[in-house]
């Protein structure tokens, strides 16, 4: 089990994440929602032991993974159970697929290289991709340069696998065999995932929960069926995508209007009503049994 307790971070006197704290079971996916900016990627960076935190700690199976007080040192056996996909991938651009696949395997095991390349072409096969072992990064679309990025990372079939966007620079098909493959990596090996991702109907097939971030905090976690009947407005205009949603405080008729993402501040514990299905309405895609309020 990963507990993740009251973590802090600052960068040059900035406070970028604030108090985060969760936990996640085993087999259990978790994705992490927000604007861009708001400290997503630097969450998984903590996980992973890639920074270390100012405040709080991490524990993996009741082992202190991540703290302030904790040894550069320690963090090498962290690593081999985290895996990680990094956002846009992060491949290493001297090598080539092949090398770059077999790069964490080569660091943490001594392995065959008749293995290895197996490994590099199982891993391939996985995520769609075949005859690439050779090519340089350079040579490849976003695309591919991210379904390799998780090959590499799933390769070492870690216990945990944290994936930054994996699905930012692909087609709807593909993301949605991403998808299918984040649950088959649960399904065959119990992987635990958190998935920071801003695909809404990736979040709604995968998770188990889902946490949206604002500014350094969690100010919702639920399963995919209560974050879409949260009464939030910030968080409706997020998931559902819309510049401009309108709504009513509720016991304060006069203060209806507007609300423009960006300039809202999220008030998690404000009562807010959206308007009834109407007129004014347009039906919800996701789910047409709910009305979406147009512009
Ligand atoms: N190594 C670093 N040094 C200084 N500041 C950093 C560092 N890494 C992140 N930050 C700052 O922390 C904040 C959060 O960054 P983070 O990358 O976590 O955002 P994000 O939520 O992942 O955004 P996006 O959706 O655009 O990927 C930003 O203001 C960023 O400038
Ligand atoms: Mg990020």
């Amino acid at each position: 089990m990963l507990v993740v307790e009251h973590i802090r971070k600052h960068f040059n006197g900035k406070l970028v994440l604030q108090d985060i704290s969760f936990d996640l079971e085993p087999g259990k996916i978790m994705c992490i929602i927000g604007q861009s900016g708001h400290g997503k990627s630097v969450i998984l960076k903590n996980i992973m032991g890639l920074m270390i935190p100012d405040g709080g700690r991490i524990m993996y199976n009741n082992e202190v993974i991540s703290s302030p007080t904790m040894h550069e040192r320690d963090y090498g056996k962290v690593r081999r159970k985290f895996g990680m996909l990094f956002q846009g991938a992060a491949l290493f651009d001297s090598m080539t697929v092949g090398e770059n696949i077999a790069f964490p395997l080569r660091e943490h095991f001594h392995l065959p290289e008749d293995e290895i390349n197996k490994i590099i072409t199982d891993g391939l096969e996985m995520v769609g991709l075949h005859g690439v072992e050779k090519l340089m990064p350079a040579e490849l679309s976003g695309g591919m340069r991210s379904r390799v990025g998780l090959a590499r990372a799933v390769s070492m079939k870690p216990e945990v696998m944290l994936y930054d966007e994996p699905t930012s620079a692909l087609d709807p098909i593909m993301s949605d065999k991403i998808n299918d493959l984040i649950l088959e990596l649960r399904e065959k090996l119990n992987m635990t995932s958190i998935v920071v991702t801003h695909d809404m109907s990736s979040a709604y097939k995968i998770a188990d929960k889902i946490a949206m971030i604002f500014e350094g905090k969690i100010i919702f976690s639920g399963t995919p069926a209560e974050i879409r009947a949260s009464r939030n407005p910030y968080i409706q205009q997020f998931i559902r995508g819309q510049r401009k949603l309108y709504y009513a405080v509720e016991g304060e008729e006069e203060s209806a209007g507007t609300f423009d993402i960006g300039r809202l501040k999220a008030e998690p514990g404000r009562k807010f009503r959206m308007p009834a299905r109407g007129s004014d309405s347009v039906q919800d895609p996701e789910d047409p049994h709910r009305a979406m309020p147009s512009e």
